[in-house]
Order: C-alpha cells, then structure tokens, then sequence
C-alpha cells in the first residue's frame, strides 16, 4: 500500500481552505427530503438535482471534494458526462458513500449497525477504476434511556475499522464518521460523554486493525444538546465542548476532521464551525474543516423544487453557502456575511 497517496489526496481535498461536500444521501434520505420540498421521488428528479449541484458555478473555490452514493456515479449530466468527470474537471475529487446503511441491530432494539463489509473490497476495486479517491462509512449512535450500549459502540467501532483496512488497502482513503445523533432530549454534557466513549472506543479498534491514522479523515459530530432539549446552544459552549472533547480522544497524527452538520441549521453549523476555528486555532493539531450535506444543501433543495426554471438561482444559493461555511473553516465567517452582498 503507498501510504503517500492517502496522504497527497488528504492535502488536495482541505487545499487553501476548502472542505468537502456530503451529496450522498441514499435513494430513501434524497426521496425523503424531496417529498418534504414538493419534489417528485424519481431516479431522474435525483438526477437533475445532482446535476445541478455538481455543475455549480465556482463551487471549486469552497469545495476540495464531494462524496457521491453509488446511483450518481453512474449517472451522466443532460450532455452525457459522467458526474464524477465533471467534478474531477472543476478541480473536486469525487468520493463514494460504501456502506450499505444502518439496519437496526439483532438483539439491541432501538440501536442500529452499519452494514457494508462483503463484497466491499471487489466494490472499492471498481470505485478506484471510476476515479474515486476517498469514501465514506457512516455509524449513528443514538442517546436515549439506557443506550448507547457498549455492544453497539463495540460492532460499529469495529466495522468502521475493517472498513478503514481495505480502504487503505486500495489506496482509497477512508472518512471514518462515527455519528451520535442530535435527536434526543440529551443534554450537551450527555453528547460530550457519549462522544468521547466512542471516540475512545474508535481509535482503540483503528489502532488494533493497524490503520494508518495519518491516511484517514475523522467524520465527528459536534458536541450540542439534543434537538429536544428546552436548553438553546451557545455558540462558544458548543465550540469548547468540541474542541476538548476532541482533544480528549483524538490523536494529533491524525491529519483533518470534516464536521457533519446533523440537523443544524446551516447558520448554526457555519457559526459554531467558525467558533472552533476562531477561538482555538493554536490549540488544534489537526484541520478542522467541513462535509456537510444538509447545512449547503438544503437552502438550494428548497428553492429548486425540482424546477428547471429555478436551477440558476438554487446554484447561485449553493455556491454562497459553501463560501460561507469555507470562511467559517478559516474563522472568518460573522452572521453579518449572511445578508451582505458584498460577500460573493
Ligand atoms: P449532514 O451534514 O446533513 O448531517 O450530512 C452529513 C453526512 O454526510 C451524514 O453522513
């Protein structure tokens, strides 16, 4: 395995302040978020809407690179050109989401494990012959009376390592994204313990499996109270809460973190990305950068409507988004830039 690949993809990716794109949603999460906005649930709708995003306008200046779900990499634009070469043509690596999902899990109601491992190295072989450079895996833990439970946090721990393994393995590097939900009623300390539990839990495991951590990208959810907490989010609170929680389970061999948004609002995530760059820039061993999905997304879904009339606009809504979350990951974004329009 040349080691230096992983490495040299990593620097492109987070190159002159850029993050990356999560536009991967399965065909059940985009059907979904297209009935909430009115939008027909079709593979040609999906299409359209991939289409669109990926030729945005300008979306290279925020945008190192974006992970695809495997419909949208087989899938070409109007003109007949695969996404992936689009993207790789305006300077964005295109990646891939791997796993299979989060089935719920024998034995544990109310908890889930990814599923995805067979077949997976026959699966990244023909990702790396399309140009992919980088992948996904997402575990969801979720907080509640009793749970998570250390066998959930054990199995995904250990799935997401042997999914790293072969990742590496294949020269693919892989974002390892352990995800603890916001739903819940939890308190922020609450999001903290379980954080820093099964971060723990997952460097144990990558250490174990003999993962390369400088050939890997952490995929963490901010620490913040539950979306059904009475209690609201400060700003710097859930900035500090981060970063020490971070700094508490995190190795500094490890080259870049790209939050997920997770339900936040696309301000709320810019701004507490922003504070825990701006308040703790010299403490941070590694890039503190974005993979957002909803919080650049969502505001475009929702003006496109699935409407070809609107696609100019919905790019132009995108295109601001992913500049605005890019100045938060140097800590320069204030909620000033919403508005202006001297920003773009
Ligand atoms: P959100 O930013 O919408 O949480 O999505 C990120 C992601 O890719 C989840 O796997």
């Amino acid at each position: 395995m040349n080691q230096q690949i992983l490495k040299d993809t990593i620097v492109q990716l987070f190159a002159n302040g850029k993050g990356l794109l999560a536009m991967d949603e399965s065909n059940g999460t985009c059907n979904k978020r297209f009935a909430e906005a009115g939008i027909p649930q079709t593979i040609e709708m999906r299409r359209q809407y991939r289409e669109l995003i990926v030729t945005t306008p300008g979306l290279n200046e925020s945008i190192g690179g974006a992970i695809l779900y495997d419909e949208t990499i087989r899938q070409q634009t109007k003109d007949g050109i695969l996404m992936a070469d689009v993207l790789e043509k305006a300077g964005i690596i295109p990646g891939i989401k791997v796993d299979m999902g989060a089935k719920p899990m024998a034995c544990f109601p109310y908890e889930k494990i990814t599923e995805g491992l067979d077949g997976l190295r026959e699966r990244l072989a023909e990702y790396k012959q399309m140009g992919v450079r980088f992948a996904k895996w997402r575990a969801v833990i979720k907080i509640c009376t009793h749970i998570p439970t250390s066998s959930c946090i054990q199995a995904n721990t250990h799935a997401l390592s042997r999914y790293a393994a072969l990742c590496q393995e294949a020269g693919i590097v892989p974002i390892v994204e352990p995800e603890v939900l916001m739903a819940g009623n939890h308190t922020l300390q609450q999001c903290y313990d379980v954080t820093e539990e099964v971060l723990k839990a997952l460097f144990y495991q990558l250490y174990q499996f003999r993962i390369n951590l400088e050939g890997i990208i952490l995929k963490p959810n901010m620490v913040i109270a539950g979306t059904e907490n009475a209690t609201l989010n400060n700003i710097d609170e859930v900035a500090r809460a981060t970063v020490n929680c971070l700094l508490a389970s995190v190795p500094a061999t490890v080259p870049a973190i790209a939050f997920l948004s997770g339900g936040q609002s696309p301000k709320d995530a810019a701004a507490h990305l922003n504070a825990i760059n701006k308040n703790y820039k010299s403490h941070l061993p590694w890039i503190v950068s974005f993979s957002f999905a909803r919080a650049i997304q969502q505001p475009a879904l929702d003006l496109w409507k699935g409407q070809e009339t609107n696609v100019e606009e919905a790019q132009k809504i995108l295109y601001r988004r992913a500049k605005l979350v890019a100045a938060a990951r140097l800590g320069d974004y204030d909620t000033g830039m919403e508005k202006s329009v001297h920003f773009i």
